[in-house]
C-alpha cells in the first residue's frame, strides 16, 4: 500500500453551515426543485444519456483510512470527457426554449421538439457565444450543435491546440484572444453585445443569473445519479472548485433530497486560483489571492459565481486549497490502481476532491477538523478524463488510452 504524501495545505471550516439547517430561500434563489426536475426530464433524454459510472475504490480507501471511497467518473460523459457536458447543453436548450416561447407567444418546447428539428428555423438564427478554458466551451458548442444554434467560443492564449479543436470539431467558431481567461471573458461580452449573440457563461454575477443557474441545474443530474446508487449517504464528499457551480450543484441536490442526512462537503481548490476559500474567510464573495496559474486549468477561477456562493455560504462545511502536485498525485494514484482498484483516468481539474482528501489524510489536523474517521463514507467526483490528453500522458507518464487498457 502506498504512503499518501504531504502536502503544504490550508483550509478553513465554515462556521456559517449549520448541519440541522433546512434547505431555504437563498438557497432556492439558485436553484429549486422544480427548475432541477425540469433539467433531468430534459437532459436523461439526449441522445446517448446514461449515468457515469460510481467506482468504488477500496484500495485508495485503505491507504486514505476511510471505510469506503467512491469516485463518481464523469469522462465518458456524452463523449465529452467532462461533467461540464451536462451544464452548457443544458443552458443552451433552456435559452432557445425560452427565446422560442417568446417569439410564438406559446409555451417552452419540450426537449423532443427541439431535437426532432422541429423549431429549426427559430434555432438557426441564434448566435450563443461564450469564453472558455476549454470544458464549458465543448460543453456550449455541443449543445448548439444539439439543438440546431451557431456558436461562437473565445480563448485565450495557454488554452492548448487540443483543447481548441476539441470545441471547433462541434461546428463553433473558435477566436482566440490575447491576454488571458478574463480577456476572453471581456471579450465574448462586448463581441456579444455589438452582434446580438447570447452569452451562456457558467458563472452568475451582478444582473445575469438565469443563465448559471440553468447551467448548474444541469449539473445537478450527476448528483442526482449519486443519491439514486448510494444508500446510506456518504459522510463526506470532497468537490473541487472553480467558480463555485459543481460544488453548488452537487451539494444543493443532496441538501434537497438527504436534508440532515446530507454529507459533510469540503470544497478544494488550487492554492493559486483560491476565491471561494477566500470568501468563506471572508464571509463574503472576494477574488483569489493567488494569479490563477495552476495545472487544474478548469479550476483557474479569479471570482465566485454569486449564484453559487447562496448555496455553498450556508452549505459547504469547509473549504480548503491545495498545491498543483497533489492533484498530479492523485492523478498518479488513480491510473495505477491502488492494491487493486480499478485503474483510472482522472484529469488535472476532475481529481481536485480527491487531492484534497489525500492531502487531508496525512494532515493530523485536517483529518480531525473535516471529522473524517475510520468509519467515514467518502465520495469524490472525477470531474474530468483526461480532456487534455496530452498533459495527461505529461503528467501521468502514460495516456489514457494506456491506462483505460490495462
Ligand atoms: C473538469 C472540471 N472540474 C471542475 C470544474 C469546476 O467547476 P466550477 O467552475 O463550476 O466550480 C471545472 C470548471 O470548468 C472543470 O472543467
Amino acid at each position: 500500500m502506498p504512503r499518501l504524501k504531504s502536502f503544504p495545505i490550508d483550509w478553513v471550516v465554515n462556521a456559517a453551515a449549520t448541519p440541522s439547517a433546512a434547505y431555504g430561500a437563498d438557497q432556492r434563489r439558485a436553484l429549486d426543485e422544480a427548475g432541477f426536475e425540469r433539467a433531468w426530464s430534459t437532459v436523461t433524454r439526449w441522445p446517448g444519456y446514461r449515468a457515469t459510472p460510481l467506482v468504488s475504490l477500496p484500495g485508495l480507501a485503505r491507504a486514505a483510512g476511510v471505510a469506503e471511497l467512491r469516485y463518481k467518473d464523469e469522462g465518458g460523459r456524452f463523449g465529452l470527457g467532462s461533467f461540464k457536458a451536462l451544464g452548457g447543453a443544458y443552458a443552451v436548450y433552456r435559452l432557445l426554449a425560452r427565446m422560442i416561447a417568446t417569439k410564438t407567444g406559446g409555451t417552452e418546447p419540450a426537449i423532443d421538439d427541439l431535437l426532432s428539428g422541429r423549431h429549426r428555423d427559430h434555432a438557426k438564427d441564434v448566435v450563443v457565444a461564450s469564453a472558455t478554458d476549454g470544458n464549458h466551451g465543448r460543453s456550449v458548442a455541443w449543445g448548439a450543435k444539439l439543438f440546431g444554434c451557431r456558436c461562437v467560443i473565445f480563448i485565450h492564449a495557454t488554452v492548448s491546440e487540443a483543447r481548441r479543436q476539441a470545441i471547433a470539431a462541434y461546428g463553433a467558431d473558435v477566436i482566440r484572444i490575447k491576454g488571458n481567461y478574463d480577456d476572453s471573458v471581456h471579450h465574448c461580452a462586448a463581441e456579444s453585445a455589438k452582434r446580438g449573440w447570447h452569452v451562456v457563461s457558467d458563472t452568475a454575477y451582478d444582473g445575469y443569473w438565469q443563465i448559471p443557474c440553468d447551467v448548474m441545474q444541469g449539473y445537478a443530474v450527476m448528483a442526482e445519479e449519486i443519491i439514486r446508487e448510494m444508500s446510506p449517504p456518504p459522510t463526506h464528499v470532497f468537490l473541487q472548485g472553480g467558480v463555485g457551480g459543481l460544488a453548488a450543484a452537487v451539494v444543493a441536490r443532496f441538501w434537497q433530497v438527504w436534508g440532515t442526512r446530507r454529507p459533510r462537503a469540503v470544497v478544494v481548490e488550487p492554492v493559486r486560483a483560491d476565491c471561494l476559500f477566500q470568501s468563506a474567510k471572508a464571509g463574503r464573495p472576494t477574488k483569489s489571492t493567488g494569479d490563477l496559474d495552476t495545472l487544474m486549468a478548469g479550476l483557474a477561477a479569479g471570482e465566485v459565481s454569486l449564484a453559487a456562493w447562496e448555496v455553498l455560504k450556508g452549505g459547504a462545511t469547509a473549504f480548503m486549497i491545495v498545491p498543483d502536485e497533489a492533484a498530479v498525485e492523485a492523478m498518479r494514484l488513480l491510473a495505477q490502481g491502488v492494491d487493486g482498484d480499478p485503474r483510472v483516468v482522472g484529469g488535472e481539474a476532475g481529481v481536485g476532491g480527491l487531492a484534497g482528501l489525500l492531502a487531508a489524510t496525512v494532515d493530523g489536523k485536517a483529518h480531525a477538523a473535516f471529522g473524517l474517521t475510520t468509519e467515514s463514507r467518502v465520495l469524490t467526483i472525477g470531474s474530468e478524463g483526461d480532456t487534455d490528453p496530452e498533459l495527461y500522458r505529461k503528467l501521468v507518464g502514460r495516456s489514457g488510452d494506456e491506462v483505460r487498457a490495462v
